[in-house]
């Protein structure tokens, strides 16, 4: 058997809104310029990452999204709906995603049919051996579609906006990820809560300082990975469903961010 090489990695905060698919969509392109391949999954039946990434979900040129891959649920089958994301260039070579549509909400009334929280690790099988990292984009729940992520990832990590509910929110998520029982209820006894990554950071505003001040604490002082700061860059990008690159110089601060960022993962995450 293959060994697997990629990194699985799922995002995930029990509070919306918080820059979760916004790390996601930055981060892979921050590790395709530094010339890794990513495979990202987007596991939110909002589908905010698929559009962003330039893959949204069209009636009339349907793809084969993450609905069907885990109502399936077979072996490999994920390989079925992988395509390069829509960005072009380098983004697109390196760069493929499994998108998501609407439809993805019907499968959390499955999550009482026995094996059906290994569904997405099963249709992974083989899939994800040849990139570097596989990213998973979660919905804003510790609900089953959160778990199918969780039970086929690696590592969790949580993205934290620092603002009280932000960190509760967080602090549910890893609890959730390093509950043994919970851990070997989704079959994935070895995963691993690795960093709570402060997002939407605000530096003129003293409640995110405060908050801030606080996640050394609460998560450990080698888990909290370097702020991603709050910049309209980052909106303007993800609205226009475009890479930060294509902003230019405008976005050289986001961009140097996210680079470092995909730096210290490539070098912790092994
Ligand atoms: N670093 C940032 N700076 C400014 N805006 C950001 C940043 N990250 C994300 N955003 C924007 O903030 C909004 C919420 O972010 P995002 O969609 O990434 O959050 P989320 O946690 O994925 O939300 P949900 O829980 O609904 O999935 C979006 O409009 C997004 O483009
Ligand atoms: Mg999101």
């Amino acid at each position: 058997m293959p060994q697997r090489r990629s990194k699985r990695v799922a995002a995930g905060n029990n509070k919306g809104g918080v820059g979760k698919t916004g790390w996601v969509e930055c981060i892979a392109a921050a590790l395709a310029e530094e010339g890794l391949k990513v495979l990202v999954v987007d596991v939110d039946p909002q589908a905010n990452l698929s559009r962003r990434m330039g893959r949204p979900y069209r009636k009339e040129s349907p793809l084969v999204t993450t609905a069907e891959v885990i109502k399936s649920g077979e072996v490999g089958v994920a390989a079925d709906a992988i395509v390069p994301c829509g960005w072009g260039g380098i983004y697109s070579q390196r760069i493929d995603i499994i998108p998501s549509r609407f439809d993805l909400e019907n499968r959390i009334s499955e999550a009482a049919v026995i094996g059906s929280r290994g569904r997405l690790a099963r249709a992974l099988q083989g899939v994800d051996d040849e990139y570097d990292f596989t990213l998973f984009d979660c919905q804003p729940s510790l609900g089953h579609l959160t778990q199918l992520a969780l039970a086929a990832a690696d590592y969790a990590v949580a993205l934290v906006e620092p603002e009280y509910d932000g960190v509760e929110g967080a602090v549910r998520f890893r609890d959730f990820v390093e509950s043994e029982i919970n851990r070997a209820e989704m079959g994935n006894p070895g995963l691993v809560f690795a960093a709570a990554i402060p997002s939407m950071v605000d530096g003129r505003l003293a409640g995110h300082a405060h908050h801030l001040s606080t996640l050394p604490d609460i998560f450990g002082e080698d888990r909290v990975w370097d702020p991603i700061p709050r910049r309209s860059v980052v909106k303007d990008a993800a609205d226009e469903a475009i890479p930060l690159a294509e902003l230019g110089s405008r976005a050289n601060e986001m961009r140097e961010v996210f680079r470092v960022a995909a730096r210290r993962m490539i070098k912790e995450l092994v």
